[in-house]
C-alpha cells in the first residue's frame, strides 16, 4: 500500500486487526525485513510496517533527512491510517527514530521495544565514517554499501551459513536508492544524544539484543536497560545486530509476549 506522506510517497503494509504494532526498521534496509514477525503476529495484532522515506518502495527524493522529519512521516502515516495510539518496535535506526518520535509524541505510545539500537548520539569518528560511506554510495552504488554493511549486520556464522539470508540482506540494501542511504547517513549523524530521554521514558518497554552484535553492543542495551524505569532485556543468543532476522522465531516471541500483556 501507499500514502502521499508529507509530499513524499510512503510505502507500508497494514496487515491485521487488535493492537497495533508499528515496526521501523534498520539502516539501509526496509520493511521487508519484519515479513516473518508480520506474518506470525498479525494473527493477533494490527501490524503497521514501513517504508522510511528514502528505502525500499518510497520515495527518497534528493533533500536533507532527519530522524525527526522521519518522526513526523510516522505520525502523518498513523494519522491517515486512523491509529491513535500504538506500540512502537525499532531495530537500530529504526530505534533511533523511536527517540525522535516519544520526544514529539510520547502520548502516542503505548509501549516501546528497542532492538539492537543504542541511546548515545555518534562520536565525532562515527560522524567520520557516515560521511566516508556517504562518498562510497556516492561514487561505488548500494552494491559497495552492502559489501560494508553485511559483515556488520550479520553474524560471521550467519554470512558463511545461510546465503539465502545473505541474498535477502543485500536485495534490500541495493533496492535502496543512493539519495535515501546518504539522506539517512546524515539524519544519523546529526541525530541528538536520547541518553536524558530515557528516564523519562513513562510507556512499557522491552530492550532487545543479539548477543554478538557489534554496532550496538549488550553493554548500550545495558545502558538503556538501567535508565528507563522498568524497562526489561532480552538477549537473543547466536544472533549479531539483525537479531529479528537471524533468530525470527525467538525475536517474534518476545514482542508477542511483550504485546500481549499490554493488548
Ligand atoms: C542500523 O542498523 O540501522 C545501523 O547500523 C545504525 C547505525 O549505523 O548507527
Amino acid at each position: 500500500m501507499k500514502a502521499t506522506i508529507n509530499g513524499v510517497t510512503i510505502a507500508y503494509d497494514d496487515q491485521g486487526s487488535g493492537l497495533p504494532l508499528v515496526f521501523l526498521h534498520a539502516f539501509p534496509l526496509n520493511r521487508r525485513m519484519w515479513r516473518d514477525q508480520a506474518e506470525a503476529l498479525s494473527s493477533t495484532f494490527r501490524i503497521v510496517t514501513i517504508d522510511l522515506r528514502g528505502h525500499g518502495e518510497s520515495d527518497a527524493p534528493l533533500w536533507r533527512y532527519t530522524l525527526d522529519q522521519a518522526a513526523e512521516d510516522i505520525r502523518a502515516l498513523l494519522d491517515h491510517l486512523s491509529i491513535r495510539g500504538a506500540v512502537f518496535v525499532g531495530l537500530s535506526m529504526g530505534g533511533y527514530i523511536c527517540f525522535a518520535f516519544h520526544r514529539r509524541y510520547a502520548d502516542r505510545m503505548k509501549g516501546l521495544i528497542l532492538a539492537d539500537t543504542k541511546a548515545q548520539a555518534d562520536t565525532p569518528e562515527g560522524r567520520d565514517s557516515r560521511f566516508q560511506m556517504a562518498q562510497v554510495a556516492y561514487r561505488k552504488g548500494t552494491g559497495a554499501i552492502a559489501d560494508m554493511m553485511i559483515p556488520r549486520l550479520l553474524a560471521p556464522a550467519t554470512v558463511q551459513q545461510r546465503p539465502e539470508l545473505v541474498r535477502a540482506v543485500r536485495a534490500m540494501i541495493e533496492g535502496n536508492e543512493v539519495s535515501g542511504i546518504a539522506g539517512d547517513l546524515m539524519a544519523m549523524a546529526e541525530r541528538a544524544d536520547s541518553t536524558p530521554l530515557l528516564g523519562g521514558i513513562r510507556c512499557p518497554t522491552q530492550i532487545i539484543v543479539g548477543e554478538l552484535d557489534q554496532p550496538t553492543p549488550l553493554a548500550d542495551a545495558q545502558l538503556m536497560v538501567d535508565q528507563i524505569p522498568g524497562a526489561s532485556l532480552a538477549v537473543i543468543p547466536e544472533a549479531a545486530h539483525l537479531s529479528n532476522l537471524e533468530q525470527p522465531d525467538e525475536f517474534t516471541q518476545i514482542v508477542e509476549r511483550f504485546a500481549s500483556q499490554l493488548a
